[in-house]
């Protein structure tokens, strides 16, 4: 059931990703950078507000008249800096919506990865309450509205004392000290929720990305100035409690389920959002996902080198003082409830090398499921017959599945981060197969850096890298974007194959 959604969840965002991959192709394509794409928004807004803070006055006639003058005299700066702050924060709705479904369509919330998905859920409340609490300061006739239906929610919740929908009931009831207590809130106190909540968010992550590209960055940029200047942000008519505001322009970004309160009432409301909210946080565990097995250290084989440690991309492996006597300086210990069994620290190790005459192979950091033993193993019998082309593939991808499905010579790995670079030495240098082809998701890495990192140790800019005797030339990669079709993987195995013919004749 849950692989159907994800499955279905993953044509749904194809579209999007189809269409922005004109402007953004291969990995700078946004749906690669949702997270990294909020946080983006989120410095446009703490820039764009900072500037809206000179000017406004913090007080019941003062907010209106302040948000006028930059909107209208100073539309030039203020202007912008009011529509960027609005579209900004209205393009952190839709990334944070887009980010739960890539990662659920991925998923990568499962299992040991629980921590990062309930760590995001805190966020999305205070993203709304932020925005919700934005649109109250303007005090035209919307942030009336706002202010009246988000007091009845509150109002609703019984451990409030006095009725906060009193404050609303005409204009002299409306202190400047409310005002203000307002304006601390959306300014200060949930700004700093909001950069606590997403440094949690990350913090078991080793390296979280938290910059996208920089053309991505321009880009967006770019498209936000030029919404600001064909559509600039205003105000509707200033607010006046002793009246009920006749027509309203909702953000529905933000203020979607604000007319439910009327149709239903707040409780029916209350209870949406913390269903919502309880289906989110428990999805780690609908249904708990299949236990995996962690790596584990063979100290014996460890000479405390740490690169496992440097390319462990969920924080796995710590490196200790050495505890067996040998004159190495650390060894390393891998965390059960945070290694995923992703084997990119078997593709670090430099211990794990089929050159090595013992047997059988035991490395410094294996996996029990698929270890280094049995890699070489797959890949002796891949290529018995001497393949033109041997693939290495991720388990459970498509490519693999096209790849088994075609007859064509193929090994299993968890990662494409798992091979060493030896491996790829043992197959060309002892003609095994006469060319070879890694394979995986390409931007969207389920394990964050595999891709990055096999990419760097053929290119010879990481540790363990690739012998210069052998001809980088032969190997090839494949990475597709998760939600694009296997077309791209077949003709690449076609031109590999024609390549490998010529090379025989
Ligand atoms: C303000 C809102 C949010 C921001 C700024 C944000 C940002 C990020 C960033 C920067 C990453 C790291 C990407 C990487 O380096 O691989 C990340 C990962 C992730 N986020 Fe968010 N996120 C937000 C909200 C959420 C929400 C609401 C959820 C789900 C309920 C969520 C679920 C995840 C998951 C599952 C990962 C991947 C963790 C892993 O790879 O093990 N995020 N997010
Ligand atoms: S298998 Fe993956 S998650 Fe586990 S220790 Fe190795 S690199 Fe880290
Ligand atoms: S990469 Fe291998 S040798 Fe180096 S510290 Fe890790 S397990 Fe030990």
């Amino acid at each position: 059931m849950i692989e159907l959604l994800q499955s279905f969840a993953r044509r749904l965002l194809w579209l999007p990703s189809r269409f922005l991959r004109w402007g953004f192709p291969g990995v700078e394509n946004p749906m690669n950078h949702l997270g990294s794409l909020t946080i983006f928004f989120c410095w446009i807004v703490l820039i764009s507000g900072i500037w809206l803070l000179i000017f406004f006055r913090t007080s019941v006639s003062g907010a209106f008249e302040s948000l006028e003058y930059l909107t209208h005299q100073q539309w030039y700066l203020g202007g912008i800096m009011r529509s960027l702050h609005r579209y900004a924060s209205d393009a952190m709705i839709v990334t944070i919506a887009l980010h739960i479904f890539h990662e659920f369509s991925r998923n990568t919330y499962r299992v040991t990865r629980w921590f990062s998905w309930v760590a995001g859920l805190p966020l999305v409340w205070i993203v709304f309450i932020l925005g919700i609490s934005g649109y109250w300061l303007v005090w035209d006739e919307l942030a009336q509205y706002v202010a009246i239906t988000s007091s009845e929610l509150l109002d609703a919740i019984p451990i409030f004392t006095s009725k906060m929908a009193a404050n609303f009931l005409q204009d002299t009831s409306l202190s400047d000290r409310f005002f203000t207590l307002m304006a601390f809130l959306h300014l200060v106190g949930l700004p700093i929720f909001l950069v606590f909540g997403i440094w949690l968010h990350v913090f078991r992550l080793s390296s979280p990305r938290i910059n996208p590209p920089k053309r991505l960055m321009a880009g967006t940029l770019l498209a936000m100035l030029v919404l600001a200047l064909l559509f600039p942000a205003v105000s509707q008519d200033q607010a006046n409690l002793a009246q009920a505001p006749q027509t309203l322009q909702l953000d529905w970004f933000y203020l979607h389920v604000f007319p439910l309160v009327q149709i239903w009432s707040p409780g029916w409301v209350w209870v949406l959002l913390t269903g919502i909210s309880a289906l989110i946080l428990f999805a780690p565990w609908l249904p708990p996902g299949k236990a995996v097995k962690s790596a584990h250290v063979d100290l014996d084989n460890c000479n405390g080198c740490q690169r496992c440690a440097d390319d462990c991309p969920y924080g796995a492996i710590q490196v200790v003082p050495r505890s067996d006597g040998k004159r190495y300086e650390h060894e390393v210990v891998v965390e059960a409830d945070l290694c995923t069994s992703c084997g990119i620290c078997v593709g670090a190790c430099p211990t794990a090398t089929p050159f090595r005459k013992r047997s059988p192979l035991v490395p410094g950091i294996d996996l029990p499921r698929s270890s280094a033993q049995v890699l070489k193993e797959s890949i002796d019998e891949a290529t018995a017959t001497f393949p033109l082309v041997l693939s290495i593939a991720c388990t459970g991808s498509p490519e693999l599945a096209w790849l088994e499905s075609n007859n064509k010579a193929v090994v299993a790995v968890s990662c494409v981060g798992q091979i060493p670079p030896s491996y790829l030495d043992y197959i060309l240098s002892r003609n095994l197969s006469a060319r070879i082809l890694l394979t995986g998701c390409g931007g969207g890495c389920r394990h964050r850096f595999g891709m990055d990192w096999a990419e760097q140790r053929i290119s010879r800019e990481r540790d363990p890298n690739l012998r210069r005797r052998v001809g980088a030339h032969r190997i090839a990669m494949a990475w597709r974007e998760p939600w694009s079709s296997l077309g791209g993987l077949k003709k690449q195995v076609a031109a590999l194959e024609k390549q490998a013919q010529e090379d025989n004749r």
